[in-house]
């Protein structure tokens, strides 16, 4: 009795983690609802997860408001619009780490438009 209530309660504890960190994938022209010109981008936040802390990219380790990559301030795209190629999303997040973590092919349009 005592094994099954150990199991469950891991179980549990992984699947809140799990809620905890968000989607594995974000559309994120959905996300920002940005009226696309090219393929909308489909985020890969696990891999992200991985390799970098939370609070890389969120204000709080709980995820939520996203960080300026140049400022460190709250960065919120559906507010601010995306629009063509010189964007906030390009300038102020996805390729500012990019260049800065030194990503192989970090801005080629079809490393994230696929
Ligand atoms: C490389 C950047 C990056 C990292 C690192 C990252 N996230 Fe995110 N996360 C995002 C983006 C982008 C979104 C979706 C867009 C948005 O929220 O506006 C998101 C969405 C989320 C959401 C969904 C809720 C929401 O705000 O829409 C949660 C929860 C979340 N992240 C938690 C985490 C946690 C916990 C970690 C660390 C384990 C983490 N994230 C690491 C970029 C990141
Ligand atoms: C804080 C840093 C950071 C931010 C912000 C960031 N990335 Fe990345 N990204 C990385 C790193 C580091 C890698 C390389 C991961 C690896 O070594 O596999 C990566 C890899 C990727 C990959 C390739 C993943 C694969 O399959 O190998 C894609 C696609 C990607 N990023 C999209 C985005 C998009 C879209 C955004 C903006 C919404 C973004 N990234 C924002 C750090 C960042
Ligand atoms: C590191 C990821 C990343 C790379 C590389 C990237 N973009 Fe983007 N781009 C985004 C994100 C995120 C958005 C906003 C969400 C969306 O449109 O799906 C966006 C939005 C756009 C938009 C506005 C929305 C639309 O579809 O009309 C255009 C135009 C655009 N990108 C063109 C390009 C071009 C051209 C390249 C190559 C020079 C490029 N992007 C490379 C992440 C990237």
């Amino acid at each position: 009795m005592k094994k099954v209530i150990i199991a469950m309660m891991v179980v549990f504890t992984f699947a809140l983690v799990a809620y905890a960190a968000g989607p594995a994938t974000i559309d994120l022209a959905k996300e920002w609802s940005t009226p696309t010109t090219k393929k909308a981008v489909m985020f890969p936040h696990d891999k992200h997860q991985a390799k970098l802390k939370c609070v890389d990219c969120h204000m709080t380790e709980k995820g939520g408001t996203l960080k300026n990559q140049k400022t460190g301030a709250a960065f919120e795209p559906a507010k601010l619009g995306i629009k063509g190629m010189k964007n906030p999303a390009h300038d102020e997040f996805c390729w500012e780490c990019h260049t800065a973590k030194s990503v192989p092919q970090g801005k080629s349009c079809t490393k994230c438009h696929k």
